[in-house]
């Protein structure tokens, strides 16, 4: 199969593309005819060799990408519920070896879902890890309920625009942090207030959030306190030394106390439930794939380059074929 691959860590110009050798099919996946990959920031930090959980990432030649999009071509002896053609999406972890950068991509049955009618192999290569942090992080970590108050720090980002539309979709009252340019297109995501931080300073606009979600981890729970409901948690994307310390103690301190200020970090993990969980919101048109740019999988290298600008507007898709 056709793949992009390296031999070594390095720039994005370690990136090749060439044949490499279709993997092997075990009894609980999928083989997928992958049509579409997304370029996610640990894309690159693996391919640097400066991703933190590096030492579950496979050998070389090394093949990237956590994001696919494609059709079913062959199933596992143990595989229920899935059949030949259906058009399937879905998340590979670092220890399920990654290799979505490729025309063939093997996952298992679990961790995929079915593509909504509608969506093309491209938008739908561009939500399940970005929307699955932000399900992950705002449901599952900081139990969002209708009424909310959240702030979502990135918001224009790859997390950031589905972390907005889930929070909106699920009845918070929703603020946007980014830059001004992307102000109006978090507002038509569904955002009620936008601060643009180069003007202005959410933790000076008189506002309060039961839920904060930084998805670029640029701020702690510290700065964030004065800003935050009583109960309130501040929820990362980053697993900061000072994040995980403060994560342990606040939750240690709200067994013993009345409810205090949290933090959390949420760490994805692919999910074939929480995927058909956004493909309803899709479905129900509360969410929507947002794609910035589209490289023919042979441009990776300037697709990793875009991604490390960390000026993306939602995602950046590899198109595979
Ligand atoms: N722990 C996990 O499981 C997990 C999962 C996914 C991602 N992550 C991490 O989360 C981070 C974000 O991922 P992503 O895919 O959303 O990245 P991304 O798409 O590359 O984020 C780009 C966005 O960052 C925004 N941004 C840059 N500087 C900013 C600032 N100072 N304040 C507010 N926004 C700013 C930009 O908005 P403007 O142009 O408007 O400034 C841009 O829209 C990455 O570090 C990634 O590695 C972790």
């Amino acid at each position: 199969m056709k793949a992009i691959y390296q031999t070594q860590y390095g720039k994005s110009d370690v990136l090749q593309f060439g044949e490499q050798d279709l993997p092997k099919l075990k009894g609980k996946e999928l083989r997928i005819r992958n049509h579409a990959a997304s370029v996610n920031p640990r894309d690159w930090l693996i391919r640097a060799g400066r991703y933190q959980l590096q030492f579950l990432v496979p050998s070389f030649p090394l093949i990237l990408g956590s994001d696919f999009a494609g059709e079913i071509v062959a199933l596992g002896d143990d595989v229920e519920g899935f059949h030949v053609g259906d058009k399937v999406f879905g998340m590979k972890n670092p220890s399920e070896g990654l290799a979505t950068y490729a025309e063939e991509v093997l996952a298992p049955a679990e961790n995929v879902a079915i593509i909504p009618d509608g969506i093309s192999y491209v938008d739908a290569a561009g939500v399940p890890l970005c929307s699955l942090t932000a399900w992950q992080a705002l449901v599952n970590k900081a139990g969002l309920k209708s009424g909310m108050s959240v702030l979502i720090i990135g918001a224009s980002g790859g997390v950031g625009c589905y972390a907005v539309q889930i929070a909106r979709a699920l009845g918070a009252v929703v603020t946007a942090v980014c830059s001004g340019k992307n102000s109006a297109m978090v507002t038509e995501l569904g955002a009620s207030q936008v601060v643009d931080y180069n003007q202005c300073d959410f933790l000076k606009e008189g506002n309060s959030y039961d839920i904060i979600f930084d998805t670029i981890g640029r701020h702690k729970l510290d700065v964030c306190k004065p800003v935050m409901n009583p109960g309130g948690i501040y929820v990362s994307t980053i697993p900061t030394p000072e994040n995980l310390k403060s994560m342990m103690i606040t939750k240690i301190k709200s067994l013993f106390s009345k409810p205090c200020k949290k933090t959390s970090v949420v760490m994805v993990k692919s999910s074939g439930d929480d995927l058909e969980k956004i493909a309803d919101l899709i479905v129900s048109g509360r969410l929507r794939p947002i794609i910035d740019r589209v490289f023919p999988m042979q441009e990776a290298s300037q697709a990793h380059d875009y991604s490390r600008s960390l000026r993306a507007r939602g995602k950046i898709v590899l198109k595979i074929s």
